[in-house]
């Protein structure tokens, strides 16, 4: 009865948050305040507060009493965005243009860190240890890997492994205190917390490396932000990785001639490379890998529409 009452909600409870971004997320400054609700109101997945509930409801708990946490995911989200489009200088997010293209560089810095602020005053006025704790522990993990990814910049040998490490900080940290939190204010066990933050951990490397796939994939219409822009800013993504191992000596020779320069001409043609020499299939095979990782931690989760809603999530991320 509950469970069926629960599941009929479930679209309801995704209006509730937006609501929450409407009405309930203001600052004492106006254009930090109309900054980040043009952001949230231009749209995204929402990906880590539907984990958040997923997870809360996975372990027992009732997600309605979670909207805010769940809310938090996201705003913690929104506020490195607005950051990250700073640090790859891109010029378009969620379909319109980034914070730093209406605003500025130094509003978008400003911005960012006051959503920061904004989200732990509250969030350590509202919930006890270890919510808190876990979320400043994200958030460090979050610009350890931008730094890291930074660093790494044109570094050609930079391997598999370097690589999930930046993408297990920059982006995995959150799916995993997403799925953490909501397991333990869905009154998980130890046993439910832990597998529900390696679901977490899983999906969202498997989720990083699906965007980058989408870089050199996608167009910008349905992206909603600029592609190519991982190689115009010379990072090294895993279709790049891949290719680079599996391609000939003319491609690795041209792709280092490109990651040596900041001529942006044979960008089309790296593109290309890319798809010929198997960069996409082996990302895709890399992306199957850290799918069924995340399938495979959910094993100790009751089963449950909840439990089936995590694993398609991640199912989904094998679609192109
Ligand atoms: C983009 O995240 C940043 C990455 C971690 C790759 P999303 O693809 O979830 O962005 P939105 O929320 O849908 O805009
Ligand atoms: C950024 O990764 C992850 C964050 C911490 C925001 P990307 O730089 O690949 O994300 P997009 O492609 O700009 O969304
Ligand atoms: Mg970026
Ligand atoms: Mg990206």
């Amino acid at each position: 009865m509950i469970a069926k009452s629960r599941l009929e909600s479930e679209a309801d409870l995704y209006e509730q948050v937006e609501t929450f971004f409407r009405s309930t997320f203001s600052t004492d400054n106006r254009i930090i305040t109309e900054a980040i609700k043009r952001m949230l109101s231009a749209g995204g997945k929402r990906l880590r507060p539907r984990i958040t509930l997923l997870s809360s409801a996975a372990c027992g708990g009732n997600p309605v009493e979670h909207l805010h946490l769940a809310a938090y995911m996201e705003l913690i989200h929104v506020a490195t965005l607005v950051h990250d489009d700073v640090v790859d200088n891109a010029q378009t997010r969620r379909g319109v243009n980034a914070t730093a293209v209406d605003y500025g560089n130094r509003v978008s810095v400003l911005a960012g860190d006051y959503l920061f602020a904004w989200i732990f005053k509250n969030v350590t006025s509202t919930y006890a240890p270890p919510i808190p704790n876990i979320l400043s522990a994200t958030l460090a993990d979050i610009c350890d890997g931008e730094v890291l990814q930074l660093r790494a910049t044109g570094d050609l040998d930079l391997g598999v492994d370097a690589y999930v490490e930046v993408a297990r900080k920059k982006t995995a940290s959150l799916f995993a205190a997403s799925a953490q939190c909501g397991a333990i204010v869905g009154g998980g066990t130890p046993a439910d917390v832990l597998a529900l933050q390696a679901y977490g951990d899983a999906f969202g490397v498997a989720f990083q490396m699906k965007d980058d796939l989408l870089d050199v994939t996608a167009d910008e219409r349905s992206l909603g932000k600029p592609v190519g822009n991982d190689l115009t800013e010379r990072k090294v993504t895993i279709p790049l990785i891949e290719a680079m191992a599996r391609g000939d000596r003319n491609f690795q020779s041209d792709v280092r001639r490109f990651y040596g320069g900041n001529d942006n001409a044979a960008l089309p043609a790296i593109v290309d490379g890319i798809a010929r020499q198997g960069g996409l299939a082996g990302t895709r095979e890399r992306i199957a890998a850290f799918v069924r990782q995340a399938k495979q931690a959910l094993e100790p989760i009751a089963a449950g529409t909840a439990k089936t809603s995590l694993a398609n999530l991640a199912d989904a991320l094998l679609v192109e």
